[in-house]
């Protein structure tokens, strides 16, 4: 079968390594893919967000499956373009991919079905906006309602600081129109979990936790990241823990967007953050995560292109998903500077012995030398029996990558076994 994987990012090259298991996949596209990805796919030049293109090339290669892997094409409806032209596919619909797409239909959706999660008001006035932090407790949360590239969060520690926000997301625009309208939020505290899943809209199978680490710098210091490193499963998501979010928030979920008449077929993220008051949905995401990917799917033990096309066909209830019972880690090798002002463009080198654990986001090649091209560079991914062994790993992999301004942190799973000796 001709397969074709949208993306081109760490994510994506851990989705297609994994898919290059699959006995029945003859020929592995991807769109546009990258330098490294290119190792294992055949990368066509078109861009993510081009959907014209890609239905285009879809038609034109007569491609029998397609994943579509990122926020922007899905909430953009990729799928249901290429549906129409008769390819299936693993991704929501624009209708589902809305849970992602917008921060307040997400907020709304979990009010009207009493999903745990942060209190919050909405607003599309900046003065009301203003006047409401007036009196609002603090430290407070600031979203702006559409995709603005996981940066549109804000969290303020006094008044002053969200009244700025507010004016930059609303009277500035920082995040351009998806600052048309705002979620001002309760601040909660807790460890965070990333819970993915498969789901056909019927039946929901969450994959093994994961943990990322978001900060830019060791000791979860520094600026917000698309991600610096994650490990899994997560030591705070304990069995305990895991039947309290599918009984209050997973099953009422699926429920929900079933309800609305949005059915989410696809891979359902749950950003959770474990509360005192148990567990709360911090975020919605209509996609896998990037970088837990890189930890979860070289878990699985299941064929992923097997599940992928049980959840088109909603046939998820009669296949058996599997994950090893092992612990895996990832770091992140990014470009020093990110995710502010970087240089790219120096030469990339992977020793061979390690390239099948390499996750490469942001490469290209150039004249036959693989160089970086961006931020987040590749991931490094190990496994292992216990977590300390494969922290040990990844990091006793990174070594084997090299590239000029390379900078990672050195704490990535710190937290994770603390919290597994119970520190
Ligand atoms: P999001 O893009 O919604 O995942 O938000 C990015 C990050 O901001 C999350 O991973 C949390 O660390 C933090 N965050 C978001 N909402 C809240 C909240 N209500 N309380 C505390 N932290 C939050
Ligand atoms: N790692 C967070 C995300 O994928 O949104």
């Amino acid at each position: 079968m001709k397969v074709m994987v949208v993306g081109g990012g760490g994510r994506e090259h851990a989705i297609i390594k994994k898919l290059k298991e699959s006995r029945e996949i003859t020929e592995l596209y991807a769109l546009p893919g990258n330098g490294g990805i290119a190792q294992d796919a055949i990368c066509v030049d078109i861009g993510a967000k081009d959907i014209r293109k890609i239905v285009e090339f879809a038609a034109a290669e007569k491609i029998d499956y397609a994943v579509v892997a990122p926020d922007d094409p899905l909430v953009l409806g990729a799928v249901d373009e290429l549906n129409k032209i008769g390819i299936p596919c693993f991704g929501p619909t624009k209708a589902a991919a809305i849970i992602e797409g917008s921060k307040v239909f997400a907020k709304n959706l979990m009010k009207k079905y009493n999903i745990p999660t942060a209190r919050y008001e909405v607003f599309d006035d900046i003065n009301k906006a203003l006047e409401y932090l007036d009196t609002a407790p603090v430290p407070t949360v600031i979203k702006a309602d559409g995709l603005a590239l996981g940066k549109g969060v804000i969290i303020a520690q006094t008044r002053e600081d969200a009244k700025a926000a507010v004016r930059s997301m609303m009277e500035d625009r920082i995040f351009g129109e998806s600052g048309s309208n705002i979620v001002i939020e309760e601040f909660l505290t807790g460890p965070e979990v990333s819970v993915l899943s498969f789901t056909d809209g019927k039946t929901v199978v969450p994959m093994v936790s994961s943990m990322d680490h978001k900060r830019a710098l060791d000791g979860d210091n520094g600026l917000n990241t698309g991600g610096m490193g994650t490990v899994a499963p997560n030591p705070y998501y304990t069995k305990e823990i895991a039947d309290i979010c599918m009984k209050t928030i997973f099953l009422p979920t699926i429920d929900a967007m079933n309800k609305e008449g949005r059915t989410f077929k696809g891979c359902l993220y749950f950003g959770l953050m474990i509360t005192e008051n148990g567990p709360k949905v911090i975020e919605y995401n209509c996609r896998f995560g990037d970088p837990e990917t890189q930890v979860v799917l070289p878990l699985l033990e299941t064929d992923l292109f097997t599940i992928m096309r049980a959840v088109t066909n909603e046939t998820l209830d009669k296949t058996e998903i599997k994950f090893k019972n092992e612990c895996a880690a990832c770091v992140i090798m990014a470009s020093k500077g990110y995710p502010q002002s970087y240089e790219s463009g120096f030469e990339l080198k992977i020793d061979e012995k390690i390239a099948d654990k390499v996750y490469v986001a942001g490469a290209k090649k150039q004249d036959g030398v693989l160089k970086t091209s961006g931020g987040r560079v590749l991931g490094v991914t190990a496994t292992a029996k216990t977590l300390g062994e494969a922290i040990e790993k990844a990091y006793k992999n990174a070594e084997g990558v090299s590239f000029e301004n390379a900078f990672y942190r050195k704490d990535i799973g710190a937290k994770a076994l603390k919290a597994i000796k119970g520190e």
